[in-house]
C-alpha cells in the first residue's frame, strides 16, 4: 500500500490587538450590522506595524512543532503560504527557518492565495510518501492589513492578521490515519477578480500608480461570491468521491472563513449540514491562508477534532485558486 501523509499536530498564532465591527463604524462608512448581515463577521484581528509575517509564522510554527514534540533541527522542508510576505526577496520562508533555527531545512515559499495551505499540504504529502524526507513544516501566515485599502469599504472590513501551521510526517506501515484524497484548480483567466495590480515585475510601482492605490487589493466581490461558491462545492464533492466517502461520513467540514454565506451556499449545494461545519470568521474574518489551520487548532482545542476524526477542508481565493482535501487525523 502507497504509504499516507499524516498530520501530527497543528498550532496558530494571533495578533492581540481586537478590532470590532464598530471601531471600524468610526473609521468609513459602514455599519455593524451591514458587515455582519453580509459576511458574519463581528471582528478581527490585526498585527502592529512593527511586526510582520515571519514572527506570526514563526509563533505558529514553534506551536506546532511544541505539540509534535519536535525540535526545530528535525524539520527537512518549511513551506510558508502568504499573500504579504515581508520582503519580495527573499522569500519568507527562509526568514521563518532563522528564527526558528530549523538548521536542516530547505524552506520555500508557495503562492496560491486563500487556497495556499490546502496546495502546501498536498505538497507536504508528496515529500514524505516519496521519502524525500521525514517531517515537513507547513506555516500559513497573513497581514492581509498591510495590503488592504482602509478607504475601500467593500473590502477593508472582509480581512484579518494571523498565522497556523501543521507538521506533515508519513504515516507508520498500517496506520491508516492521513490524507485521503485532494483536488485542487487553478484558473489564471479570472485573475483580474482579486489582485494587486501593480507592485510587481510587469507593472512596477511609480508615485502615480500608489497614488491610486493600485499596489493594494482590487476586487469584484459578486463575481468572487459567485466562483467561489460553485468552485467549492464541485471540490468538495470531487475530494468526497476520491476518498470513497460521503458528506454524511465526515466528523467535520473546516472550509476557507472568508463569508458565512459562501459557506452556507457551498454547504447546500454539497449536500452538507450547517451543524458539521466549523466557523470562526466571526472572530477573525479572511485571513487568506491562515484561515484553515486556524480553524483546524481551535476546532481540535474544543475537542471537534479527535484522533481517527474524518475531515474535509475546501478554500478558494485568488488566483483563481481552489480545491479540497479530505484526511483522518
Ligand atoms: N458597509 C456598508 N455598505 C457597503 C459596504 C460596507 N462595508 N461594502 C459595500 N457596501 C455597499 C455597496 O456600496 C453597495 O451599495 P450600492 O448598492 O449603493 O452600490 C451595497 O453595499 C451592496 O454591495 P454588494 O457588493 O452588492 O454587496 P454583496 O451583498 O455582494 O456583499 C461582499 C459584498 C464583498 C461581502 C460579497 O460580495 C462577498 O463576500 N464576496 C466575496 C468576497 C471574498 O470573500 N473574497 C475573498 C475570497 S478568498
Amino acid at each position: 500500500m502507497t504509504p499516507l501523509a499524516r498530520m501530527v499536530s497543528t498550532g496558530r498564532f494571533l495578533p492581540d490587538h481586537v478590532v470590532t465591527n464598530e471601531d471600524l463604524e468610526s473609521r468609513i462608512d459602514t455599519t455593524d450590522e451591514w458587515i455582519r448581515s453580509r459576511t458574519g463577521i463581528r471582528e478581527r484581528r490585526l498585527a502592529p506595524d512593527d511586526m510582520g509575517v515571519a514572527e506570526m509564522g514563526a509563533g505558529a510554527g514553534r506551536a506546532a512543532l511544541e505539540e509534535a514534540g519536535l525540535e526545530p533541527s528535525d524539520v527537512d522542508l518549511i513551506i510558508v503560504t502568504t499573500a504579504t510576505p515581508d520582503r519580495w526577496l527573499p522569500a519568507t520562508s527562509c526568514e521563518i527557518q532563522a528564527l526558528l533555527g530549523a538548521d536542516n531545512a530547505m524552506a520555500f515559499d508557495l503562492m496560491a492565495a486563500c487556497t495556499g495551505f490546502l496546495y502546501a499540504l498536498s505538497m507536504a504529502e508528496g515529500f514524505v510518501t516519496a521519502g524525500r524526507g521525514d517531517t515537513v513544516l507547513v506555516i500559513s501566515t497573513e497581514k492581509m492589513s498591510s495590503i488592504v485599502d482602509w478607504t475601500d469599504r467593500s473590502t477593508c472590513v472582509l480581512f484579518g492578521d494571523g498565522a497556523g501551521a501543521t507538521v506533515v510526517q508519513r504515516s507508520e506501515e498500517g496506520d491508516e490515519r492521513g490524507i485521503r484524497s485532494a483536488f485542487l484548480r487553478a484558473d489564471g483567466s479570472l485573475s483580474d477578480l482579486l489582485q494587486r495590480p501593480a507592485g510587481g515585475a510587469a507593472r512596477p510601482l511609480t508615485a502615480q500608480r500608489l497614488a491610486a492605490g493600485e499596489h493594494l487589493v482590487h476586487m469584484a466581490g459578486r463575481d468572487v461570491f459567485k466562483n467561489a461558491v460553485r468552485a467549492m462545492a464541485h471540490a468538495a464533492n470531487t475530494a468526497l468521491d476520491a476518498a470513497g466517502v460521503k458528506a454524511k461520513d465526515v466528523d467535520l467540514i473546516v472550509p476557507h472563513q472568508a463569508n458565512v454565506r459562501i459557506i452556507e451556499a457551498t454547504a447546500r449545494y454539497a449536500g452538507i449540514s450547517m451543524d458539521r461545519v466549523f466557523i470562526n470568521l466571526d472572530r477573525y474574518g479572511n485571513m487568506s491562508s491562515a484561515s484553515v489551520p486556524v480553524a483546524l487548532d481551535e476546532a481540535r482545542e474544543q475537542g471537534l477534532i479527535g484522533d481517527g476524526s474524518l475531515v474535509l477542508s475546501a478554500a478558494f481565493g485568488g488566483g483563481l485558486t481552489w480545491g479540497a482535501m479530505t484526511w483522518q487525523f
